[in-house]
């Protein structure tokens, strides 16, 4: 089309959730130009609940690269969950196994303060923009073209093009089928997610086994409360009354202590999908994937948010590395080092999953064999452990 607004740039990033804003301000940092484009408003992205737990080193990365320190002074440290199971709560020491902690921080407010940062630094980000078309990966001039909310049409050429657009995203599918490999994994359920006017029943996080389902307590803040519970792949919103939610959410958390939970206003539903997804290389000709573009976990064990901050972290390293030597071949490093990475994660995740919910068509030899695993983790030393370094993140790489 005539008439598009050339854009020149290193790295062109398709996507501006937190994967493609913390990649764009590591690079920034590495003195590598960058430009993102994203679809959604800030302000949508800004308001859309995601998962709210970062692991040790996802905090660092934050605080390190001088993304914010607020991470430190709004977020809620905490030092192990609770797998409670048979009506009891079984608490899991991270900081008593392995000196590690995670902290409660919902993925919104690091959107928000990796924005921020971008603004700060002059970075360019562009929300809300449309009719976006990659072009070129396979060769050496990868193109994206796209308008702008006022209907100008832009061209942005780049060295390399990053994929961080999400599992709904163009990226991942621009890639020939001859030349990927997409693993899936789907469950028969889903999680029901709730904010809730409510003070905090816990200190920190519950995961819940019950014989009617999973169901995950949540924080947010001193009066709203994030929880979960399982339900089925294809549950509609509006057939839960908040009546119906709390005496599901009271049924799957009673036990001889007498926990209960404290509830309120019930301000947000939603259904959250459940799948496993990777696709393998995370490479293909100039172009990179990296966070959802490249995989999905199931929301038990909060690894989402995660594993992109820890692709943005290698990714900006390898990236750096491949301007400044003019070699496009050590982005095989890149796919090498996150897969490692995602297939822990995707265990991992799996696992929790696996451990916790009821499967449909479970029996009661299936709901025993729950029960058998869940104690051998709490009565295991080791088990305990591999849970807590799972949980609280591997060691950067
Ligand atoms: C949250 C979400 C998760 O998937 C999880 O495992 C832990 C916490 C959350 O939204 O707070």
């Amino acid at each position: 089309m005539a008439g598009r607004i050339p854009i020149r740039t290193r790295i062109g990033i398709v996507g501006a959730g937190p994967a493609g804003l913390m990649l764009s301000h590591l690079l920034a940092s590495a003195g590598v130009e960058s430009v993102a484009i994203d679809t959604r408003s800030r302000q949508q992205i800004e308001t859309t609940q995601r998962a709210g737990i970062l692991e040790r080193d996802s905090v660092r990365l934050l605080v390190d690269s001088g993304v914010s320190d607020r991470v430190l002074r709004e977020g809620h440290e905490h030092t192990g969950i609770s797998l409670r199971f048979s009506g009891i709560d079984h608490r899991i020491d991270f900081q008593e196994l392995i000196g590690a902690s995670t902290w409660l921080y919902p993925q919104t407010e690091v959107f928000t303060d990796l924005a921020d940062a971008r603004a700060r630094d002059g970075g360019d980000i562009r929300f809300g923009v449309r009719h976006t078309e990659i072009l070129g990966i396979d060769d050496a001039r990868p193109r994206v073209r796209f308008t702008d909310a006022d209907d100008i049409a832009y061209e942005l050429r780049c060295d390399y093009l990053v994929g961080a657009d999400g599992s709904r995203g163009l990226s991942r599918n621009q890639v020939p089928p001859a030349h990927r490999h997409q693993y899936f994994r789907e469950y028969p359920f889903a999680w029901f997610g709730i904010l809730a006017q409510a003070p905090p029943s816990a200190n920190e996080l519950v995961y819940a086994h019950s014989d009617r389902g999973f169901a995950l307590i949540s924080q947010r803040t001193e009066s709203v409360q994030r929880m979960y519970f399982q339900c089925a792949a294809q549950e509609d919103v509006d057939d839960w009354s908040d009546d119906r939610i709390w005496s599901e959410l009271q049924a799957r958390v009673a036990g001889e202590d007498g926990f209960v939970l404290k509830q309120g206003p019930i301000i947000e539903k939603t259904v959250l999908p459940f799948r496993s997804f990777v696709q393998e290389p995370m490479r293909c000709g100039t172009m990179v994937l990296a966070g959802d573009a490249a995989h999905t976990v199931p929301p038990t064990g909060a690894k989402g948010l995660n594993l992109a901050l820890a692709d943005a972290r290698v990714l900006a390293e390898v990236l750096e590395r491949a301007i400044r030597n003019n070699d496009s071949s050590v982005l095989d490093d890149y796919t090498t080092r996150a897969l490692e990475r995602v297939w822990k994660a995707q265990h991992f995740s799996y696992w929790m999953t696996t451990m916790l919910h009821r499967h449909p068509d479970s029996s009661d030899f299936d709901a025993r064999r729950q029960l058998g695993e869940l104690h051998s983790v709490i009565s295991s030393e080791a088990g305990s452990r591999y849970l807590a370094e799972a949980y609280t993140g591997w060691p950067s790489t």
